[in-house]
């Protein structure tokens, strides 16, 4: 590294955690008082960022309102689980009617009839839905439903492919990402292949097929990048599963937001089994699990002998139900085709900021969800989405806070109907205006970003 490469690095690094600094003092003294009671004063691994992270306030519609009284517009949206926005009225209304009347029971309760006729109706994977309060427990409980129906231990994932915490899916190739604590025998039933290789497909289920119980995928990988399908991988997953007896497992917790059935129904492949959370709960916490009736019919205690055991305290939340269908009746078709607009109009627009800044880099999108990349080349793997230049990714998320946008950190753009054209108007410019701030570091440093 030449002398005038440090000069140039040191001083874009310096300004931008300067302003930053400046910008969130009263953050960082919340920040000093959270370390005393939580260890990195972060309840959770990505809610922290170096220098410190902001501590928001409260949320209205497309924006947070930090402690210092700074109005961010958000386009982290809680990693997806809200897509109306903050304080979206017509959640609030039936958050605050239901609590009032008692917010869970121990029994089934109307709520739990809406949410799941709405969901079994939309979804074509879903004949039959269980409740449970995370994506995490979703998605481990519908590896269980296929272990104990096929009666088959090993589960086909892969890499980078996010399913949640629990031990067996914990275990990941992302960076960063340490799984000290997860004993052998969790993962030694886990197989990997990388996404939208065919062939590794192909032979990683026909070599296993009578041990395995099933493939879990994201039918694109989200937090792994929005790295999307190759035309035909879906359709090859569910032809190939079928053939070999395993079942395949669609997990939607991330990509249902792009469209009302899901993406399963957008490329038109219906799963054995799927799991949603996220936006189904309106903000709320929520998992559910489901999938075809033969299937599902396991838990069934009026049809089977001895039913799959599945329980838990906080299953089926009434508040959670009602907020749920609140958000889900109002977001219909017209709602869907109004927000992947908007991540149109921000594709659209990055794509041409990047050509107009000499730039080979790339976004992918796919409706209201994007993930740039710092990478010359277009990003089909997760091998690809870990080559992003990890100092560019930090530099611009801290510098966009500078500019009053609060994004996620490597990079992921998440909208909500909150928004209009204008707040896509201005994030674009944001995004712009900071990649004039770090062409001269891309120049000297990363020029193989270069056009
Ligand atoms: C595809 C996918 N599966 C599972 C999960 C885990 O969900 P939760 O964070 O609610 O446990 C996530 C969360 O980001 C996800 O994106």
């Amino acid at each position: 590294m030449t002398k005038e490469q440090v000069g140039i690095e040191e001083l874009i690094e310096k300004k931008i955690a300067d302003a930053y600094k400046e910008k969130f003092p009263v953050s960082r003294q919340h920040h000093e008082k959270l370390i005393n009671y939580i260890p990195g004063g972060a309840t959770r691994s990505l809610s922290y960022f170096k220098p410190y992270p902001i501590h928001i306030d409260y949320g209205q519609g497309a924006w947070v309102f930090t402690h210092e009284g700074h109005k961010l517009l958000d386009v982290t949206n809680a990693y997806g689980a809200i897509v109306h926005g903050h304080g979206d009225p017509d959640i609030v209304k039936a958050v605050q009617e239901g609590i009032a009347r008692g917010s869970q029971y121990s029994t089934p309760t109307d709520g739990q009839y809406k949410l799941a006729k709405l969901l079994c109706e939309r979804i074509p994977g879903f004949d039959r839905v269980r409740f449970v309060n995370s994506g995490t427990e979703a998605t481990l409980f519908a590896l269980r439903t296929a272990r104990a129906y096929t009666g088959k231990d090993k589960i086909l994932k892969m890499s980078g492919g996010f399913h949640g915490t629990h031990d067996c899916v914990a275990a990941s190739t992302k960076k960063n990402v340490i799984t000290a604590g997860i004993p052998k025998g969790m993962t030694e039933d886990m197989l990997e292949v990388p996404f939208n290789d065919f062939e590794a497909f192909e032979k990683a289920v026909k070599e296993n097929s009578d041990e395995l119980a099933a493939v879990i995928m994201e039918p694109f990988l989200g937090a792994g990048g929005v790295v999307l399908p190759k035309p035909g991988y879906l359709e090859h997953a569910r032809k190939v599963t079928a053939k070999n007896n395993v079942l395949l497992i669609f997990d939607e917790i991330f990509s249902y937001r792009v469209n009302t059935g899901g993406c399963q129904k957008l490329y038109g492949v219906t799963p054995d089994l799927t799991t949603v959370g996220k936006v189904v709960g309106g903000g709320l916490p929520i998992g559910v699990f489901g999938g075809k009736k033969e299937i599902m019919n396991i838990f069934c205690h009026e049809k089977t002998s001895k039913p799959l055991y599945h329980s838990g305290t906080f299953n089926g939340y009434e508040t959670v139900m009602q907020a749920g269908y609140a958000a889900l009746s109002k977001y219909d078709e017209a709602k869907v085709a109004y927000i992947n607009s908007l991540g149109d109009q921000l594709q659209n627009g990055l794509l041409k900021s990047f050509e107009n800044n000499g730039l080979n880099i790339q976004s992918n999108q796919i409706g209201s969800l994007l993930n740039m990349h710092f990478v010359n080349e277009p990003v089909t793997t997760a091998e690809q989405v870990l080559e992003s230049e990890e100092q560019l990714h930090t530099l611009m998320h801290l510098s966009l806070l500078n500019k009053g946008i609060f994004t996620i950190p490597r990079g992921l753009f998440i909208l909500s109907t909150a928004m209009t054209k204008d707040e896509i108007d201005l994030l674009t410019g944001k995004i712009d205006e900071t990649l004039k701030e770090l062409l001269p570091l891309i120049e000297e440093k990363y020029n193989h970003l270069l056009l």
